[in-house]
């Protein structure tokens, strides 16, 4: 990044390069973090609106995205703002606000604001879909053992209460071409399937699915598709309906860096009519989603906070930041593919790959990886070992603040390590 850029982009995000150094030396005499080595790129700018702790490199952003301090400090205020106006604010403005929230959101997403709420999470948004089915004993739904456990259970629940059948399919790790996968999932699809669920981007190996492609296979076939995006909305650069999927559920609080507790859910808008809603609500039409979106009680300050992560988010642009989060994935994942004891459980081929990858060290439990990595290295990462999905390594989700030297220095660590 050239100086004027760079200059631009702490004006417009309004704080100074020094949040991330002041923070650096409380906790710890030697920080685990590396500290800027001053405004001299794009990216230590970026690192230094976040407040890092200095205690651990932290590459677990595969669970959320702490929020860059001008959205934390945004939030904050909101917060202030609502508790000074109490219930006054909720009766007489707060539906105007949300209302703004879901128009940029949706106008973000690339689909109608009639066709998106804000929910609380991905489990809620799809867990919506899958509960709101008028399911009927003997109708099949078709997933992959990948994909998220809760969403799995969902569809668990389903099997007991209305007699449907799960088909699961279990995804290669390192897929010669899409059409593997197309006929992967096609294979499992029959007269009574009425949905098939599939992962963007599967959350334990880092793996992209071909979407736009499954969809159109499904489509062929009359079955709709519901698709998991919890690790693509704001990782990735698209937007909902370049999928061609007929539902999506995302958290906002994992790419995107929103507070903690907000999600959205997208229903194509010929599909709204089908769906149950999860919570009571008798006061819209069938055809009109905010009758999925009561929710009670709930914190909006942190809601209205979506437009601050936006901001954030839009001011690195979605093409930038994903490619930036592809480039610190293939930084340490090249030094040690080929490794003797050491596998990459995430396909190498850059389509199907972005931030998030999972490696396995032959000589040491998922477990026991992860721990050396964070008691030998400083290195905070998630330990994934399941059988039922055919996965064992740590996960490695670097973030924005994360610096070229951090994903060397774990590179260098697995290979002593193996
Ligand atoms: C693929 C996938 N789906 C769904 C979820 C659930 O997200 P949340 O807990 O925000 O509802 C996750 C969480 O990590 C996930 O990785």
């Amino acid at each position: 990044m050239n100086k004027r850029e760079f200059i631009r982009t702490m004006a417009v995000t309004g704080l100074a390069a020094t949040a991330a150094g002041r923070h650096l030396t409380a906790h710890a005499t030697e920080p685990a973090v590396s500290a800027p080595r001053g405004p001299t790129d794009f990216w230590d700018g970026i690192r230094a609106q976040y407040r890092l702790d200095p205690a651990r490199v932290n590459f677990e952003n595969g669970y959320y995205c702490i929020m860059p301090e001008p959205v934390l400090e945004a939030t904050l205020a909101r917060m202030r703002d609502q508790n000074l106006s109490g219930s006054y604010y909720l009766r007489t403005r707060m539906e105007d606000d949300r209302l703004a929230v879901r128009r940029r959101l949706a106008e973000f997403a690339g689909c109608a604001a009639e066709e998106l709420i804000v929910t609380r999470n991905t489990t809620e948004s799809l867990d919506t879909v899958i509960a709101g089915f008028d399911w009927r004993a003997g109708d099949e739904a078709v997933m992959a053992v990948q994909d998220y456990g809760s969403m799995l259970d969902m569809f668990r629940v389903q099997a007991r209460r209305h007699g449907i059948v799960n088909r699961m399919v279990s995804l290669p790790r390192h897929p010669a071409s899409d059409d593997e996968i197309v006929q992967l999932y096609e294979r499992a699809l029959g007269p009574r399937t009425r949905l098939l669920m599939v992962s963007h981007l599967v959350n334990i190996t880092g793996q992209i699915l071909p979407v736009r492609k499954l969809c159109a296979m499904a489509h062929a076939h009359g079955v709709p598709v519901m698709v998991d995006g919890a690790h693509t909305f704001a990782h990735l650069d698209f937007q909902i309906p370049d999928l061609g999927c007929d539902f999506y559920g995302a958290s906002l609080h994992k790419w995107l860096g929103a507070p903690l507790g907000h999600g959205l859910l997208y229903v194509r808008r010929d599909r709204i009519a089908d769906l149950w809603p999860l919570f009571g609500e008798t006061n819209f039409a069938d055809d009109d989603i905010r009758k999925l979106n009561h929710l009670g009680t709930h914190p909006v300050p942190t809601e209205l906070a979506i437009l601050d992560a936006l901001d954030f988010h839009q001011r690195i642009g979605s093409a930038r930041k994903e490619a930036r989060l592809r480039q610190l994935q293939e930084r340490w994942t090249s030094q040690v593919r080929g490794v003797a004891g050491l596998t990459v459980n995430t396909p190498a081929d850059p389509a199907r790959a972005c931030a998030i990858a999972n490696v396995r060290v032959d000589r040491l439990s998922p477990a026991a990886l992860a721990q050396a990595l964070l008691e030998q290295h400083r290195i905070w990462t998630v330990a994934i070992d399941s059988d039922a999905a055919d996965v064992h390594g740590v996960r490695v989700t670097p973030n924005l603040f994360s610096t070229l030297d951090e994903v060397d220095r774990l590179a260098a660590a697995l290979r002593a390590l193996a």
